[in-house]
């Protein structure tokens, strides 16, 4: 029996140097006991761990797949990782291909494993709040979180770029990490009582939630999907979420209670409900799948995948460029400032918003940070098309009759080539697929004209544009 101790619980490169060694001596995985230095596995290996044997004559490769997987898999928190990686490494030096079968008991425990740490991952990017202690010039900003896995050395670079210019330090029960606007560094981890909980920032949070928060879109299960209630706790706004909730609902009951009621009105039909049942569940895997996307570089630097939404049964389709920075930290589309004009000129227009599927050609948030300010970048033609993918698969899911493209960016990824707006703009056009496709210009332009009549004028043709757009959403609820 080989008892291995690795030097911490993230310890890859202990575990990557050992299990080499293991397998060049023909260690089988039922001989091989794992533990970390001061963890409880340890308290059952022997006082003195067998050394480590010396590295064999001999060689063998492993493919760069399981590689990625390994170094995710082994953030994971259960205590069997080290042992489930190291007897899938044992079956693919004979097996090379093996990696490929996703059905088999030990290639799906790891991918589980790391797609759980990149989930994990994904939600301390979006759900660490700071808090500042001290003032002005001695600020230091100061969050607590409880990662479900041990990923704080994985997720903490995201928050050196992201936050560039402020000393921060995020406590967590594992590990803390500490950036002082030059490097990072790690300390043992704290209890949750050392971190501070309420300062001058979580009014402006709060406010700033509530301002964000649009009942029309409300979907309780997604959001509670996205923000598990356990992250609540340590989240300014959370105590404004459920009255915000219940407000909603209040408003929605009175709007169906003084809805007319229409007796032609057909029955769904059975077949059509369960193929939206069906649209929804591919849709939200769909959602699932790009909360991880890496197809291009924009996920580092932004909170997180801003994906459609809308019902699946929308017959229009809204395509604007990327999300702006208020869509980057609510993790939904058109929520800021370009959402609101967007809004208003749809309700001029006649189209009913609640109807349409709202998404954006880039599903990331580009940005250079200014001080405080992350200014809004232009996506290239390369982060274009490697997201083009995502508006392909919602097209194909949602079969929307029309898709608006709104800007240059979505027009691009409309047609999937660069298509100028102005020889394009304002009539329908036929697409490969059968689809049409309305072109426009985007909210924000609107937003950013310094001419106010200049603003006024070019506000009432984006109307018109939409009133198209209008018609043949009135044109298919009729067909349906
Ligand atoms: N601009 C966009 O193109 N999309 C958004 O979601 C917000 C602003």
């Amino acid at each position: 029996m080989q008892y291995i101790t690795l030097d911490t619980e993230t310890d890859f490169d202990g575990w990557r140097k050992a299990a080499r060694t293991l397998v060049l001596h023909h260690m089988a995985p039922a001989d091989v006991t794992w533990a970390v230095q001061g963890g409880e596995a340890e308290l059952f290996a022997p006082p003195a761990p067998s050394p480590i044997l010396e590295v064999n004559e001999g060689t063998f490769s492993v493919s760069a797949k399981f590689i990625e997987l390994a170094k995710a898999a082994i953030l994971h928190r259960d205590g069997e990782r080290f042992a489930i990686l190291y007897r899938l490494l044992w079956r693919l030096k004979d097996n090379h291909d093996l990696i490929e079968v996703a059905t088999d008991t030990d290639v799906a425990l790891v991918t589980a494993m790391a797609r759980a740490v990149h989930r994990d991952e994904h939600k301390m990017h979006a759900f660490v709040r700071f808090r500042e202690i001290g003032r002005e010039r001695a600020a230091h900003y100061v969050a607590w979180f409880e990662p479900e896995h041990h990923i704080v050395e994985l997720a903490a670079p995201f928050f050196a770029r992201r936050f560039a210019d402020m000393p921060w330090s995020i406590l967590t029960p594992d590990l803390c990490a500490h950036w002082d606007g030059h490097a990072l560094s790690f300390t043992p981890g704290v209890s949750k009582n050392e971190a501070p909980s309420e300062d001058r920032l979580e009014e402006t949070w709060r406010r700033y939630y509530a301002s964000i928060f649009n009942p029309a879109r409300l979907k309780v299960k997604a959001m509670q999907a996205e923000m598990p209630k356990k992250y609540w706790r340590n989240l300014p706004e959370a105590s404004i979420i459920k009255p915000l909730i219940e407000d909603a609902e209040r408003m929605t009951g009175a709007m169906i209670a003084n809805a007319p009621t229409d007796p032609h009105k057909p029955q769904k039909r059975p077949e059509a409900s369960m193929t939206r049942k069906h649209a929804a569940n591919v849709l939200d895997a769909l959602r699932e799948e790009a909360a991880h996307c890496r197809a291009c570089p924009l996920y580092k630097d932004a909170t997180q995948t801003v994906f459609g939404e809308g019902p699946k049964s929308a017959t229009i389709m809204l395509v604007g460029e990327q999300p702006g920075d208020k869509e980057d930290l609510a993790g939904r589309p058109f929520v800021g400032p370009a959402g609101q004009m967007l809004d208003r000129a749809l309700e001029e227009a006649g189209v009913d918003r609640k109807k349409v599927y709202v998404t954006n050609a880039v599903k990331h948030f580009k940005f250079v940070p200014r001080g405080k300010i992350r200014l809004h970048q232009k996506p290239n033609t390369s982060e274009i098309r490697a997201c083009r993918q995502w508006y392909e698969r919602e097209v194909s899911v949602i079969q929307p009759d029309l898709v608006v493209a709104m800007g240059a960016t979505a027009a691009q990824s409309v047609f999937g080539k660069i298509t100028p707006i102005g020889k394009t703009r304002g009539r329908l056009i036929d697409l490969a697929d059968g689809r049409k496709a309305l072109v426009t210009v985007h909210p924000s332009y609107l937003l950013r004209l310094p001419d106010p009549e200049a603003k006024v004028q070019e506000y009432q043709r984006f109307v018109e544009d939409l009133t198209i757009a209008a018609g043949v959403q009135k044109k298919s609820a009729h067909a349906a």
